[in-house]
């Protein structure tokens, strides 16, 4: 038999490095390095812009995260802006969204 406690604390674990849209922490840190190198290629290193538009929280007021979910999976049609969707997965282009629209700093 299992001894409860144990089972308590590894349940907390599990919930700890899953995340409600299911992403591992290890993946989750692979995407905050994605943001940072690929996308800041573009958006800046600290996402405040250059060849690309900032990606700040103040920029993004009023865009709802679906729209640049959409935008990230996508890409822009007659712009630089690539579509990532070879890349990531729905939740994960959301979850990056997410970060985005909250400030990552
Ligand atoms: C090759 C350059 C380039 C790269 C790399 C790039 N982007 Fe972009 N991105 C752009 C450009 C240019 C636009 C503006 C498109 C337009 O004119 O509508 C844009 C637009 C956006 C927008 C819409 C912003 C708004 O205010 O509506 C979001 C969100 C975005 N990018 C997220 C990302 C994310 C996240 C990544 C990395 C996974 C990324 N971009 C990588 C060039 C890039």
């Amino acid at each position: 038999m299992r001894h409860p406690v144990l089972t308590a604390a590894s349940l907390l674990l599990l919930s700890h490095s899953l995340s409600a849209a299911g992403i591992s922490e290890s993946r989750r840190a692979e995407l905050l390095g994605l943001l940072k190198h690929d996308c800041g290629s573009c958006h800046g290193l600290s996402l405040k812009g250059g060849l690309g538009p900032p990606l700040t929280p103040a920029k993004l007021q009023g865009k709802p995260v679906e729209f640049i979910t959409a935008t990230i999976l996508y890409g822009r049609a007659g712009t630089p802006m690539p579509p990532w969707r070879p890349f990531l997965s729905d939740g994960e282009a959301a979850w990056l969204a997410g970060r985005i629209k909250e400030g990552v700093q």
